[in-house]
């Protein structure tokens, strides 16, 4: 028996920030030896809400970069983009032809996008758990590391795997395999510098709202300078009222690498004056590997198609596969 797979996907839109390092790339990281992984750049994903095609193919080559500059390992990761494996698109259309229309109706990250969008939702916003599904299907994925934003999606690519089976495959032998979520507590949710209610996000129109990776030193001084308190004196976690003061004792907890318990006991008397400027020099020294490993990639010639190309063929490898059991289930068999 092989290690356990691992499959996960960010978009490349927007810039990177906080809230998907701490909430997905770091877990990669963390867990990665254990795994044989998949990490993709979900460029498809990318075009349900209006984009720029100018921007695109930097965007995604800066999100695999930062993959790689994050300590993802090629030994046992393979880094690669959406688009350039076309199962991903097949998939998905034979799996919108199984999922019931409430089924995605009811997705509540495309009740907000929607409404968002106002009058120009496009089918793929709708569609866009079902090419999510097609992705981490195609893979025979065992585990998928996420923020908890995408829980819901990952219960829906349950559901449509197990009907899948239902309808097409027999218990000795499905069709898919149910994949499972893989959520963890701290950092799951990283929210907002303006609004310790909201959930940090890449749409925020606010760029004070988050951290991004690639921020230089006096960017962050300024967020953090300017980001939400209250005037409560003393930091603690965990009380309903301060969601602002729990959000940045988290932060500093996890990018300092402490436990709870020690950050409570340092900040239980402290003032937002005492913390704040403890709070930039640990984010700024926690950054700072990253930022320089991304410029390394980034100077290098070709090193990062390369890794693309490899990414590319080891995912064919196991999704071409997967596409033609699914297209042998449902009858397409007539051999050429
Ligand atoms: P996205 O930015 O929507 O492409 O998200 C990519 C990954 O980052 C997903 O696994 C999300 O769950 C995770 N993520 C996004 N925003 C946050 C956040 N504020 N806190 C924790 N995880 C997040
Ligand atoms: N929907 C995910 C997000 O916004 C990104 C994503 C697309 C993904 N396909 C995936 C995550 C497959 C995990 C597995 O965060």
């Amino acid at each position: 028996m092989g290690k356990p797979r691992v499959f996960s996907g960010i978009q490349p839109t927007g810039d990177i920030h906080l809230g998907n390092y701490l909430g997905a790339i770091r877990n990669w990281v963390e867990g990665q030896s254990n795994y044989e992984n998949f990490f993709c750049v979900v460029d498809l994903h990318a075009i349900t809400v209006s984009h720029d095609p100018k921007a695109l193919a930097a965007d995604t080559r800066k999100v695999a970069a930062l993959y790689l500059a994050c300590g993802i390992d090629l030994e046992c990761a393979s880094v690669f983009v959406q688009s350039h494996v076309s199962a991903h698109s097949e998939l998905t259309w034979l799996l919108n032809c199984i999922t019931p229309l409430n089924w995605l109706e009811d997705m509540v990250q495309f009740k907000e996008k929607a409404v968002k969008q106002a009058e120009n939702v496009g089918t793929g916003l709708l569609d866009y758990p079902v090419l999510m599904a097609a992705d981490i299907l195609l893979y025979n994925t065992d585990k998928v590391p996420v923020g908890e934003d995408q829980k819901q999606h990952l219960e829906l690519t349950r559901d449509i795997a197990a009907r899948m089976n239902y309808l097409y495959g027999s218990e000795e032998n499905p069709v898919l395999k149910l994949p499972e979520p893989m959520i963890r507590a701290e950092g799951a949710r990283v929210m907002s510098l303006t609004d310790g209610t909201r959930k940090m996000s890449k749409s925020d129109p606010s760029e004070l709202s988050r951290i991004n990776l690639l921020d230089p030193p006096e960017t962050i001084q300024q967020k953090i300078k300017r980001c939400k308190t209250d005037s409560v004196r003393g930091l603690t976690f965990d009380d309903s009222e301060r969601p602002e003061c729990h959000n940045l004792l988290t932060l500093y907890m996890i990018l300092s690498n402490q436990t709870k318990e020690s950050v409570t006991q340092e900040c239980a008397e402290m003032g937002w004056g005492q913390f704040k400027p403890l709070l930039m020099e640990t984010m700024i020294a926690a950054l700072k590997p990253i930022q320089d490993k991304y410029q390394e990639i980034m100077a290098e010639p070709g090193y990062l198609e390369s890794v693309l190309r490899q990414g590319r063929q080891n995912a064919e490898a196991i999704a071409n596969p997967t596409l033609a059991r699914v297209k042998a289930a449902l009858g397409y068999s007539i051999p050429l």
